[in-house]
């Protein structure tokens, strides 16, 4: 037997997969905006930003990824995390965008869309092997950021991305030594959730803040035939302490889009005077 339903048409603008009857997007828009928009209140809360109704964000973010450059963008982020990074990047409203790690350009793109303002660097220690695209008004850079001089000037909002797998303990610490109070961090995993990614930014965020897990602690988790090994550091567990005013991890979308999970992404507002020049 064959197919109960057709192709009725063909539509090239189609990028991404979402209900395309109104019925349907209506009732998945509604489901995602319940979960969007406490989180947003959340979040302009923890980066002393005044609140945004997400329903408008999330019309001009469908609108602006189904016209993403690269309609896969495998090993990088995906609808959910991007809508994330689009919210945050809307909120804040950032003069200086630092993000680390590239990849294939394109979340450098989605910042830069989100943003036309601000200025945006991006930094990777490598182009991978499927080439990238590079979007005008950003700035590329093949190293680690640490050895640019790219600081946060006081007074003035700025925002640092870190999608580089680096760990979270080292990128806190920089971020924070280089004048940053707003600093966004993906693949924030549980020590319970290391093996649901290759090379995890260890110590996480969410290890450095979990007190449920004692510090100094060893953790391992399995992987591809191995074994991995942490050993918890209780200095570096309050030198993050002593680092983070605020979080908020923000809520999993894939229950709702049914998109692949995105992976834990944390807004971290740091210590220090506020710089963001409200
Ligand atoms: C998960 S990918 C980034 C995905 C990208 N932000 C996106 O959403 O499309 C991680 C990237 O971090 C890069 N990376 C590794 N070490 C780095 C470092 N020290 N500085 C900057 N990038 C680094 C890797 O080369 C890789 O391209």
């Amino acid at each position: 037997m064959g197919y109960l339903y057709q192709v009725s048409r063909n539509d090239p603008a189609v990028t991404f997969g979402w209900p395309a009857s109104g019925r349907e997007r209506d009732r998945l828009e509604s489901e995602l905006l319940a979960l969007l928009d406490p989180a947003l209140r959340r979040a302009a809360e923890l980066a002393e930003r005044p609140p945004l109704a997400a329903a408008p964000l999330l019309a001009d973010f469908l609108a602006l990824y189904a016209s993403r450059p690269l309609a896969q963008n495998k090993g990088g982020s995906g609808l959910n995390d991007s809508l994330w990074l689009y919210l945050m990047a809307r909120l804040i409203d950032p003069a200086l965008i630092v993000e680390s790690g590239t990849w294939r350009g394109q979340s450098a793109w989605l910042l830069r869309q989100a943003c036309p303002a601000a200025r945006v660097v991006t930094f990777d220690v490598c182009v991978p092997d499927e080439g990238r695209c590079e979007t005008a008004g950003v700035f590329y850079h093949l190293k680690d950021w640490m050895t640019e001089p790219v600081t946060a000037v006081p007074g003035e909002r700025a925002l640092v991305f870190f999608d580089d797998h680096i760990s979270h303990a080292q990128r806190l610490a920089e971020a924070a030594a280089r004048g940053f109070r707003l600093a966004l961090f993906d693949d924030n995993f549980a020590a319970r959730h290391l093996h649901a990614t290759g090379a995890p930014p260890v110590p996480t965020l969410a290890m450095l803040l979990d007190s449920a897990t004692p510090a100094g602690a060893v953790i391992e988790w399995q992987r591809n035939g191995k074994i991995y090994r942490y050993d918890d550091s209780v200095e570096r567990r309050q030198a993050a302490r002593d680092l983070v005013a605020d979080h908020l991890t923000l809520p999993e979308l894939a229950s709702v889009t049914h998109h692949p999970p995105g992976s834990g992404m944390t807004l971290v507002r740091l210590q220090g005077q506020p710089s963001t020049g409200m």
